[in-house]
């Protein structure tokens, strides 16, 4: 039997990252961030990012994030990042680049991947496909709320506008771009908490393993 996949997908700031991390730990599965691989070719930098999403050192530790041997944790979950990794993102080369380090992911006894296109492209056989979406209004409060918790101030109005463009820019583009896999649940988490959503999830997953 193949290792079981769970594929969390959705907009930015949809609490996919939370969620899919907390389940990642409820099974004891591993846990894979694909966005973090965008924002790393991102803050890589350089003319060649196809080159750099093949070549560069990673490492995913407890709560770092390596790049080349240097702790980059506190700079990838910045804003700009953000924008330039999904810039990056619509990129064929980089994304065919990133698809077997991806895949390396997939490592028993199960893995909980979270991004754009895990359902879609990177794991289309996975046993369990969520798409968690939330309200604009719901995801800019959040990122609010994160911002704030570091120090950093952005009005609502700019975060949601933000979040809308990207978005558009990462449902738009030509390859594997942001939307739901034909056979993926639909989840909007708007008004439910963490401890809700990561329930739900964990119940539909039980489900179908005993089938
Ligand atoms: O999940 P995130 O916000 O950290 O992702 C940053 C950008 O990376 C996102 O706007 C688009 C891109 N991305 C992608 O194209 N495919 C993925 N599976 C994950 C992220």
């Amino acid at each position: 039997m193949s290792v079981p996949v769970i594929a969390i997908d959705g907009p930015s700031a949809s609490g996919k990252g939370t969620v899919a991390s907390r389940v990642a730990a409820a099974l004891g599965f591993h846990y894979l961030e694909s966005g973090a691989l965008y924002r790393l070719v991102a803050l890589a930098g350089g003319d060649a990012p196809e080159r750099v999403a093949a070549s560069m050192d990673v490492e995913f530790l407890n709560r770092k994030i390596l790049l080349n041997k240097h702790d980059v944790t506190d700079y990838l979950r910045n804003e700009a990042i953000g924008d330039q990794a999904s810039e990056i993102a619509k990129l064929p080369a980089v994304r065919a680049a990133l698809l077997g380090r991806q895949r390396g992911f997939r490592q028993p006894p199960g893995l909980v991947a979270d991004g754009r296109d895990m359902g879609t492209v990177v794991f289309p056989d996975a046993v369990l496909k969520v798409f968690l979406t939330a309200s604009v209004a719901t995801r800019a409060q959040r990122r609010h709320k994160q911002l704030n918790d570091k120090g950093k101030h952005a009005t609502l109005a700019a975060l949601s506008s933000a979040l809308e463009e990207r978005d558009k820019r990462d449902a738009a583009r030509a390859v594997a771009p942001l939307k739901p896999a034909a056979d993926a649940v639909s989840l909007d988490s708007s008004d439910l908490t963490v401890d809700e959503v990561v329930d739900q999830v964990l119940n539909k997953y039980r489900e179908r393993m005993v089938r």
